[in-house]
Parts: structure tokens; C-alpha cells; sequence
């Protein structure tokens, strides 16, 4: 079984990496395109895959095509690849804004399923989302195993594609800054950079692994919290300053807009 991937970029190079680790495509039946000669060659070197800076060539024997390039130049591939596809063939999106319907505008005879993944895939550890206009067909199905074996994929309704770019891809970005403030802190109280940073890190693992089961993050929080204890102090600090507050706009700047990209 082939997949191609168009694009290896920030998102293309993450996904392609983690397919080629996982037990479900052989390294070899990865073909990835690009416009960039450069992109490709740090792609092979990397994940062991067919390159080529054809799509045409790409697509010719991949039932699986996974879109991973700039909305802008979306419309340029479309018009491409559209006479060379056959219909058996399935175009997974991951452009950001752009719905099954719009592509099926340009390429009215294929299957086109959505999938929002983000760049932990790389380390098959991405949050990855996927719809379809039809939910229940099979092909969603295992395009939801294929994003799950480089982390947590779930089917959600195609309305739900937004709000789910918005916690899941730039979600990794809010993360990340918050992590890089922690290990500020943690420079400042005296660690090293990269102590701090590893500590932070594992620390932030551990946390998340609390709630996997369900748990209420506040559960976990009064965990730790000692009354007239450090972790208190620190929190209400955090809090006084806004923390929960600058958290939710920041989330809901962001979601307003992805809301002005043009989706149905
Ligand atoms: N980054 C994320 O976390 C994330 C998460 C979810 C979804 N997305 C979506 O994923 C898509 C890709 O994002 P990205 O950050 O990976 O973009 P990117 O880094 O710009 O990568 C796009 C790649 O496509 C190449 N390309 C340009 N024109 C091409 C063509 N005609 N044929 C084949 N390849 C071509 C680009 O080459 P050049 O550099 O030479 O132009 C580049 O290597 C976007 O639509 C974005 O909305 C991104």
C-alpha cells in the first residue's frame, strides 16, 4: 500500500516522518513531492522515502494522497493533478480553512476526507482530527488509523474543524510558551537552560498523563496544592496577573481569525 505526500514542509516533514516509523507504510511506499529540491533531499535523508519534485509523478500509484501545502498554492496543485487522478483514489487535506466541498469543486470524482494533525506527529504524538462529509464511510475510517499511528486521531464533525485547529495545531504553539516561561523561572531560581527545559518538559508529561483517565485537571491541581504552600502562592500570583484570563482570549484571538478564512 502507497501513500503520497504533496509538500514536506513544517507539517509534510512532521507527518512523513511519523508514517515512516510507523508499522503501517514501508518507508519506501512513502512518495513524497515537493517543490523544493532541498525539502526533499532533508526528507530522504531523514524517513528513508521515494522522493520526486513531480506530483503528477507522485500520484500515479498511491491510493492515499495527503495534501500538505500552503492554502494558497492548493488551487495550483488541484488543477495539477485533476485529469490524472482516478477515482479510486482519496485526497486527505490538510489545508487549513479549506473544506471537502470546496475541493470537491475542482475534483468532483474523488473522496475527500480532512485531516488537521500538528507537528508532534513527528514524534507520533500528534493530536490529529479528521472528517468527511460522509463520516460513516469506511475510507474515514482508516484514514483515522493511519493519523492515529502517529498519535490520538479522532472523527469529528467537519464544523468542528476550527475550533479544532485552534486547540490542537496552534495549541502546541500556546504550549511551547508556556513552557519556555516556566523554564525562565526556572533559570532564574538557578538551573541551567537546558536543565530547566528538560525538567519542564518531563514535568509537563507527567501532568498531562494525570488527566488522560478523564480526571479533572482541578482534581490534580489540589493535589499539590498545600494550604499557605508554595504552589498556592504561585497560582494566585499566576492568576492575578491574568493567567486563565490572557489564555482564553488568546485561544478565542485565534479562533476569530480562522473564522475569517472563508469556510462553509
Ligand atoms: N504547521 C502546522 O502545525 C499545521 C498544522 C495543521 C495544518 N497545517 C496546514 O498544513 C499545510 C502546510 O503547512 P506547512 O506549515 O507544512 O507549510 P510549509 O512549511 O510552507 O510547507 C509547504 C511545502 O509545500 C511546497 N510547495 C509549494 N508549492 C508546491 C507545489 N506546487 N507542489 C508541491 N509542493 C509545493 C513548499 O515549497 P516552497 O517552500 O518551495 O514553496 C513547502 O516545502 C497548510 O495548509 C497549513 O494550513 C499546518
Amino acid at each position: 500500500m502507497k501513500v503520497t505526500v504533496i509538500g514536506s514542509g513544517n507539517l509534510g516533514k512532521s507527518i512523513i516522518s511519523g508514517l515512516a516509523n510507523s508499522d503501517l507504510f514501508d518507508p519506501k511506499n512513502i512518495v513524497v513531492a515537493d517543490a523544493d529540491p532541498d525539502n526533499l533531499e532533508i526528507i530522504k535523508a531523514q524517513a528513508g522515502v521515494s522522493v520526486t519534485e513531480s506530483n503528477l509523478e507522485a500520484i500515479k500509484e498511491s491510493k492515499w494522497i495527503i495534501l500538505c501545502i500552503q492554502p494558497r498554492i492548493l488551487q495550483i496543485v488541484l488543477d495539477q493533478i485533476k485529469d490524472h487522478l482516478r477515482e479510486d483514489q482519496v485526497l486527505i487535506s490538510t489545508v487549513t480553512g479549506v473544506t471537502t466541498e470546496d475541493i470537491n469543486e475542482v475534483v468532483p470524482n474523488n473522496k475527500v476526507i480532512r485531516a488537521m494533525p500538528n507537528t508532534a506527529a513527528v514524534q507520533q504524538q500528534s493530536m490529529s482530527f479528521i472528517c468527511a462529509e460522509n463520516n460513516e464511510d469506511e475510507d474515514v475510517e482508516f484514514v483515522r488509523r493511519m493519523f492515529g499511528t502517529i498519535g490520538k486521531a479522532i472523527i469529528i464533525e467537519q464544523r468542528l474543524m476550527k475550533p479544532a485547529t485552534v486547540l490542537g495545531a496552534s495549541g502546541t504553539a500556546f504550549f511551547l510558551r508556556f513552557l519556555r516561561a516556566l523554564t525562565q523561572g526556572g533559570v532564574q531560581m538557578g538551573f541551567h537552560p537546558h536543565e530547566a527545559q528538560a525538567i519542564v518538559a518531563q514535568v509537563a508529561i507527567g501532568a498531562a498523563s494525570l488527566i488522560e483517565d478523564g480526571t479533572q485537571a482541578e482534581v490534580e491541581v489540589d493535589n499539590v496544592t498545600t494550604p499557605r504552600g508554595c504552589t498556592i502562592e504561585g497560582l494566585n500570583a499566576m492568576e492575578h496577573n491574568g493567567l486563565t484570563s490572557a489564555v482564553i482570549k488568546g485561544v478565542m484571538a485565534a479562533f476569530d481569525k480562522i473564522s475569517n478564512i472563508h469556510e462553509a
